[in-house]
C-alpha cells in the first residue's frame, strides 16, 4: 500500500466510481491570498463578528460560525433570533474561496448573494435591509471605514455584503492531508493510508466526493428527507419544483470534518463512524408508508449508493482517514 501511494497522484491505483459519473481526481487545495491588511477583509472580518447586522443587536455570524468550531455552531441545527431553532445545520465557512453554489440545496450563488439570506431570515438575525443600511449609517465609525474604501458618503447594503464575503474568501487551514498531498507520505499511519485507499476505490466515496474540496459541487439524495414526518425537508426541490429533486442536497465538501460535527443538512448524524455505516448499508432507503404509494413526490435515494460489505476494520481504517481531513 505505502509503495502504491508513494508517487504523484497519477500514479496512484485507479479510482472506483459508481455509474459513469465524471469525477475529479484528488489535488492540494490552491490557498485564498492570506488575510492581510486589506481594508475590505478587516471591514468584513470586523461586521462578522458584529451583532449589529442582527434586529435583535444580539447576533453576529459569527455566533452561528465560531471559528474555534471551525467556523460551525457544533450543534445539530442552529439557534437564532428570539432562540428559534432552524431546520439547517451550519456549515464551516472555511476555503469558500473558489465555491460556486451555496447552502444545503443551492440557494446562493455567491458569497455576497448568501450574506443577504442569513440577516433577513427571521430565525436568523431577522433584520430588514432598509433598516440595517439606516443603523450602519448612523454608526460612529463604519462609515468613515467604508468611505475610505468606497468614496462615497453613504454605506449601500451592496458594500456590506461584499465586505463580508472578502473576509470569508480569506478562510482556510492546512490539514493532516494537505500535509500528506503535498508530499510528506510519512505523514500518514498505515490504518489512514489503507482509509485513504478504501475511500477512492472499494467505499466508492469518489462518485460524489472528488477534487481538491472532495466534493462534485451537485446534488444527491442520500435518503435523509423524512418525507411526510417531523424532520422533513425536501431539499433542493423546494428551488426547482422538480419531483426528481426531492431529497437532494448538495455534496458537502469533507474537508475540516473531523470538527464540523453533527453532520448533515439537519445535523442528525453525531459521528462519522454512523455515516460510514449508513453508507454501507447503500444509503437509507426509507419506505413509502400508508398512503404514500404512487405519491410523485416521494423521494427516490440515489442509484450511486451501492451496499458496500466493509469488513469492522475497513470501516476503522475510512474512518481513520476522514479524521485526517
Ligand atoms: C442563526 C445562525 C446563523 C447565523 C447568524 C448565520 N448563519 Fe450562516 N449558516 C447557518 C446555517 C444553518 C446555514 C445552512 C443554511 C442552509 O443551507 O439552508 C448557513 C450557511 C452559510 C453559508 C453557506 C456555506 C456553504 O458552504 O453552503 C455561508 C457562506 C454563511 N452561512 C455565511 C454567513 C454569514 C456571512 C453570516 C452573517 C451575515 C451568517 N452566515 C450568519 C447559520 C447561521
Ligand atoms: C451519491 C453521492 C455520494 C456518495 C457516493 C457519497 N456521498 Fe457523502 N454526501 C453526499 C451528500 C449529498 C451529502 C449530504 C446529504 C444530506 O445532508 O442530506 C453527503 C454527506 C457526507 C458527510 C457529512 C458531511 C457534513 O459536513 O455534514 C460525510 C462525512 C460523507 N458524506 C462522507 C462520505 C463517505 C465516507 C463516502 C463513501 C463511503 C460518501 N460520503 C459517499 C453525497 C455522497
Amino acid at each position: 500500500m505505502r509503495e502504491a501511494y508513494s508517487g504523484p497522484v497519477d500514479s496512484w491505483p485507479a479510482v472506483e466510481t459508481t455509474g459513469d459519473t465524471p469525477f475529479q481526481e484528488m489535488a492540494l487545495l490552491e490557498r485564498p491570498h492570506p488575510f492581510a491588511d486589506d481594508p475590505m477583509e478587516q471591514l468584513g472580518e470586523a461586521l462578522f463578528f458584529d451583532p449589529i447586522l442582527s434586529a435583535s443587536g444580539q447576533i453576529a455570524c459569527a455566533s452561528c460560525h465560531h471559528p474555534d468550531l471551525a467556523f460551525t455552531d457544533g450543534i445539530r441545527t442552529s439557534i437564532g433570533h428570539d432562540r428559534q431553532q432552524g431546520r439547517r445545520n451550519a456549515p464551516t465557512l472555511l476555503d469558500k474561496a473558489d465555491q460556486a453554489i451555496f447552502m444545503w440545496d443551492g440557494a446562493a450563488i455567491s458569497l455576497e448573494h448568501q450574506a443577504l439570506m442569513p440577516i433577513s431570515n427571521p430565525v436568523e438575525m431577522a433584520e430588514t435591509q432598509a433598516a440595517l443600511v439606516e443603523t450602519m449609517n448612523a454608526d460612529p465609525d463604519y462609515p468613515s471605514q467604508f468611505r475610505a474604501i468606497t468614496g462615497r458618503d453613504e454605506i449601500a447594503m451592496e458594500d456590506i455584503t461584499a465586505a463580508l464575503a472578502a473576509y470569508e474568501r480569506t478562510l482556510t487551514r492546512r490539514t493532516k492531508f494537505d500535509v500528506f498531498l503535498a508530499g510528506e507520505r510519512d505523514h500518514f499511519t498505515d490504518q489512514e493510508l489503507f482509509g485513504l485507499h478504501l475511500f477512492r476505490t472499494k467505499a466508492r466515496c469518489m462518485t460524489c466526493h472528488s477534487g481538491p474540496r472532495l466534493t462534485d459541487d451537485e446534488f444527491h439524495n442520500i435518503g435523509l428527507t423524512y418525507y411526510g414526518r417531523k424532520y422533513e425537508d425536501l431539499g433542493r426541490y423546494a428551488l426547482t419544483n422538480t419531483p426528481e429533486n426531492v431529497g437532494e442536497f448538495k455534496t458537502p465538501s469533507l474537508r475540516h470534518v473531523p470538527r464540523t460535527g453533527p453532520y448533515m443538512h439537519n445535523g442528525l448524524f453525531p459521528s462519522l463512524r454512523g455515516i460510514v455505516n449508513l453508507y454501507d448499508a447503500g444509503g437509507a432507503r426509507p419506505r413509502p408508508r400508508e398512503g404514500m404509494e404512487g405519491d410523485p413526490l416521494f423521494p427516490e435515494t440515489s442509484e450511486l449508493l451501492p451496499k458496500l460489505n466493509l469488513t469492522p476494520a475497513e470501516k476503522d481504517a475510512l474512518v481513520a482517514y476522514l479524521e485526517t481531513l
